[in-house]
């Protein structure tokens, strides 16, 4: 996949910009950057806290060739590779299922997947957001999100971001659209997460609560929970951490 990047100074948001693009048959690879976002999102309509220069905003437009029920797999791609970009300015990222990027169990970025029917087909905007600093974080964000001035005491630019994050994704991107491919991504996810396996976990989904403990992937990219009541297959829904690493005598503490 070949990029052309696109930067504002500032925008509403840049998923809602690339969505717009390929609505309007922008090609894949196209990604768009923000200095400052004014109405940055989340997952769930969120707030994204995007103020100037103090993460990277980043979207990417593409148009998979894998198949819809798949598309899943395109978030938990975009996760693996924000976790291997971030790890070359020296911080260890775990991956949360669906989107989260963690640094001991604090948020250091996310992503959010959105979809847009087109003339060309389907296109996919995966956007991540990437805490570089945190010092105009509002407090109730402060407390549960880190960034990497805070982890490692350097303030990266968010161009030297970029370019790994675009560099990683081009990477995985070939991968997923290539032989095997899901089931490529679904391991390398899996080898990246502490989430995957074993995790004693609390999800809310829509219409449930549940909890259990976490039993890999499915094939589509779903979250393996194994209930009281047996296997249950999360495809949307907001995960917990329910016991702290090593702390077997707190059952029930949450951590995030
Ligand atoms: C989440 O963790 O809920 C996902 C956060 C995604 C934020 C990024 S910042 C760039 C892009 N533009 C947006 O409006 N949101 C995403």
């Amino acid at each position: 996949m070949e990029t052309i990047v696109l930067r504002f100074e500032r925008i509403d948001s840049t998923n809602s910009a690339a969505l717009d693009y390929a609505k309007r048959g922008a090609d894949e690879g196209l990604v768009i950057v923000a200095a400052e976002q004014t109405a940055g999102r989340g997952r769930h309509g969120r707030i994204w806290h995007s103020a100037a220069g103090d993460g990277l905003y980043f979207s990417i437009i593409l148009r998979p060739t894998i198949s819809i029920e798949n598309f899943p797999l395109l978030t938990l791609m975009a996760g693996v590779a924000a976790k291997d970009a971030l790890e070359e300015f020296g911080v260890a990222v775990d991956l949360k299922w669906v989107n989260d990027l963690l640094v001991k169990s604090r948020k250091i970025g996310g992503i959010l997947a959105e979809t847009a029917e087109t003339d060309r087909g389907p296109a996919v905007v995966i956007g991540i957001g990437i805490n570089l600093r945190s010092r105009a974080m509002p407090p109730e964000i402060a407390e549960i999100a880190t960034a990497i001035e805070a982890e490692t005491g350097t303030l990266v630019s968010a161009l030297s971001m970029e370019s790994a994050l675009i560099r990683y994704l081009v990477y995985f991107y070939d991968i997923i659209s290539g032989p095997d491919g899901c089931l490529k991504i679904r391991e390398e996810w899996q080898k990246r997460s502490t989430y995957a396996n074993g995790k004693f976990v609390r999800v809310t989904t829509e219409d449930a609560v549940i909890t259990g403990r976490t039993d890999g992937l499915e094939k589509d990219g779903g979250l393996r929970v194994i209930t009281d009541s047996g296997l249950v297959v999360i495809r949307a829904g907001d995960v917990e951490n329910l016991r702290f690493e090593g702390a077997s005598a707190a059952p029930e503490q949450r951590v995030d």
